[in-house]
């Protein structure tokens, strides 16, 4: 008894603390991904990131077609979180896919991508597939989920479980790469549409979007702020909205979960993860904390961490639960 717990002790003493995660076979150094649509589509942006700290990151969501957007302004600040309706601007796969060519990080490369029914969804899943050695990516996001974009998304009915199976499916059809559903907070069947996603062919779990669509009026001019009038929003607030329903996901599914939604601290991925979520998506916490972002959730975790005596993610995963 005595040389166990002299054992467990030492142990205790030399094991170093390993937060690193493998996300489909390839190694991270945090479970920390770049979540999609905050840094836009230039490489450099996310080389630049994946530099000062994230586990992996994830492109803007690409369309077949390149797409304008909304009108300015697209994104604004609320007292707890961000607005944002983008609407999916960006040059389209074949822009992107000449961008990416040879990424070179180690971090992994996702690719998000979107469609207005299931048969786009599956062309874009074919050029990823015809290009995915050149392009060194190492999965395919499908965003099913964004709140405030005519035709796709949440507005496209898009999430809900029926659809989001139907889209997965048409994906697996067409590649070999692991596939991210990417789902929303915003409408019920959240988890349906997970296990729906899984049998259909999806590797993970990305719960998930931005929530809403929600509106802020100026006051001076008694009209909406954003251009598109209405948005999504992300940051702080959304956060428990977030956990719960990773909560429920990691219950349903038998495949790892991204937790994403208001991820700003070390103690709020860890929250995710006590939730059930095996990484956590970090999308606002860029823009309110800066670039270093990442490297300072992942020292915070470390602290919290240490403090407490945990040596290893997976002791996190799902304490909630038991
Ligand atoms: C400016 C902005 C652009 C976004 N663009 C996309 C996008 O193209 N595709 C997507 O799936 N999610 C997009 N999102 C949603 C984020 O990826 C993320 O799911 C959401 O913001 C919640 O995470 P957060 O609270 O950490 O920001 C965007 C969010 C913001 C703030």
């Amino acid at each position: 008894m005595t040389f166990i717990m002299v054992e467990m002790e030492i142990q205790m003493v030399i094991m170093p603390l390993d937060i690193s995660r493998k996300l489909f076979g390839k190694r991270m150094k945090n479970p920390l991904i770049l979540a999609s649509g905050v840094l836009g589509v230039a490489k450099a942006g996310l080389e630049s990131v994946a530099e000062n700290g994230a586990g992996a990151v994830t492109t803007k969501s690409l369309s077949l077609e390149p797409r304008r957007g909304h009108e300015s302004p697209v994104i604004i600040e609320t007292e707890c979180g961000l607005l944002n309706a983008v609407g999916y601007s960006n040059p389209g796969i074949e822009g992107v896919i000449s961008e990416f060519t040879g990424w070179k990080r180690d971090e992994p490369l996702i690719v998000s991508i979107v469609g207005k029914d299931e048969k786009e969804f599956a062309q874009l899943a074919a050029r990823l597939e015809q290009n995915k050695k050149t392009l060194n990516c190492t999965a395919i996001e499908l965003a099913l989920s964004c709140p405030h974009t005519p035709g796709y998304g949440v507005m496209a009915g898009q999430a809900d479980p029926k659809a989001a199976e139907k889209i997965t499916r048409a994906v697996r059809s067409e590649t070999r790469l692991p596939i991210i559903a990417k789902l929303s907070p915003s409408v019920p069947g959240e988890v349906e549409a997970a296990k729906l996603a899984e049998r259909a062919g999806a590797s993970a779990i990305n719960m998930g979007n931005s929530l809403g669509p929600g509106m802020r009026i100026d006051i001076n001019r008694g009209r909406p702020v954003l251009g598109f009038r209405m948005g999504g929003m992300s940051g702080p607030a959304i956060r428990p909205i977030a956990v719960r329903c990773v909560y429920d996901i990691y219950d349903a599914v038998n495949i790892p979960v991204i937790g994403t939604g208001g991820v700003n601290t070390g103690q709020d991925a860890i929250e995710m993860m006590m939730a059930g979520a095996s990484f956590a998506g970090v999308g606002s916490a860029v823009y309110f904390r800066g670039p270093g972002a990442f490297r300072k959730i992942e020292g915070e975790m470390r602290a919290w961490m240490k403090e407490r005596g945990y040596k290893r993610l997976d002791d996190l995963v799902g304490v909630a639960h038991e």
